[in-house]
């Protein structure tokens, strides 16, 4: 039996109630401060974990209790003891390779430091979350008849780990690519990078979101905003918006408000064989996010190695990664939104607007 642990944490204070119930009773400002030094705990054993092709893996999921924006804002060296202490947790427990989940791969180095506190081997997931992001982006537009060739593409979050990929491996198939994310500079070197190697290509960069989405056909938004940063009123009519962020870069109402627009979630992997999480994150059964179904397919494999670390994810790693979820039975969990598959009728709606642009 192979054996994996993943680290989770709530993504706000409200998560919390998953596995404290009583946290619900407790003011905000007061449970802030509490579990800033709440020890690291298991908070699941996952079992039943088979792939096609008769593998088997047990993991647990190990929580670091501290919120996103605490993760953000509290000293790094803090916040990576916590997160290095969870996974030594997850060592004890018996865990042969860890994944790092939410903003544990977002804090610091992108996981760099945190291997080297460790004897067992890390990921971040960043590869295969790449993989199926781009993989939903393909499939949604083909849903909508939409040529992606014709198509402007925005990447929000361009300059960061997921970002940086999916733009890197979607440059060639757009006319037209516009980038963003707040640090002008990081930009502009990303851009002209682009431009050096991709002759003759429409490769803009801004850092200014409402001002570059009523253009886009297509977005695809992986910022590590804390809040959602991206308004229903922006989106161009027919567009396509893939958000890969967690917690959502776009605003709930969107979905609500503008049946025009489609919006998808990216990075949802349905798991092969009868897994059970044992742990509510508000998914369908046996859906996991793509990160953490990196590091089941890396279990399964026996490839107990550092496998997505630092902040350059290795375009090569994506094709890997997706060939061996092929091999083991994991695939794209279909288009979803707000915990529901897209209906069909949402596609012919948003087809409609695409034909009346
Ligand atoms: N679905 C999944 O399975 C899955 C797996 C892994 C990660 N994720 C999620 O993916 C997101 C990104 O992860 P990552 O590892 O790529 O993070 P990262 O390397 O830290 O990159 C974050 C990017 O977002 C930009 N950004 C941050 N705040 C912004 C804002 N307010 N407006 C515009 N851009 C902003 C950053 O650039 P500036 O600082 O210059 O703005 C950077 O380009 C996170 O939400 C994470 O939880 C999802």
């Amino acid at each position: 039996m192979k054996k994996f642990g993943f680290i989770i944490h709530p993504l706000e204070l409200n998560d919390l109630a998953r596995k404290f119930p009583f946290s619900s009773k407790v003011p905000d400002s007061i449970l802030e401060k509490i579990i800033r030094y709440l020890p690291q705990v298991k908070a699941s054993h996952v079992t039943g974990l088979s792939s096609k092709g008769g593998s088997e893996a047990e993991g647990w999921l190990v929580g670091c209790t501290l919120t996103a924006e605490q993760m953000l804002t509290m000293p790094t060296k803090k916040v990576l003891k916590q997160i290095i202490n969870a996974c030594k947790k997850a060592e004890r427990l018996g865990a042969r390779i860890i994944g790092l989940g939410a903003y544990t791969s977002i804090v610091g180095d992108g996981g760099v430091t945190i291997a080297k506190n460790l004897n067992v081997p890390v990921t971040t997931g960043n590869s295969y979350t790449v993989a199926t992001a781009i993989e939903a982006i393909r499939l949604a537009a083909k849903k909508l008849e939409l040529n992606l060739q014709e198509s402007n593409l925005v990447v929000i979050g361009a300059t960061g780990s997921i970002g940086k990929a999916c733009t890197k491996l979607l440059v060639k198939e757009v006319n037209n690519l516009t980038l963003v994310a707040r640090n002008e500079i990081k930009l502009k070197e990303f851009t002209d990078s682009l431009k050096k190697l991709n002759d003759g290509q429409n490769i803009n960069y801004s850092t200014d979101i409402n001002g570059v989405l009523p253009k886009a056909d297509i977005v695809i938004t992986v910022s590590s905003a804390i809040d959602a940063i991206i308004d229903a009123k922006n989106l161009k009519s027919g567009s396509i918006v893939c958000d890969v962020a967690r917690p959502r870069d776009v605003a709930k109402q969107v979905s609500k408000n503008r049946s025009d627009v489609l919006v998808i979630e990216g990075g949802l992997v349905k798991v092969p064989g009868e897994v059970e999480l044992n742990f509510n994150f508000g998914l369908p059964p046996r859906t996991v996010y793509a990160c953490m179904a990196e590091t089941m397919i890396l279990a399964l494999e026996g490839r107990y190695e550092n496998y997505t670390l630092g902040k350059d994810v290795s375009l090569h790693k994506v094709k890997e990664i997706q060939a061996l979820a092929q091999k083991h039975g994991f695939k794209l969990a279909g288009l979803r939104y707000s915990e529901k598959e897209v209906s069909e009728e949402r596609f012919k709606q948003v087809r409609q607007a695409v034909s009346s642009t």
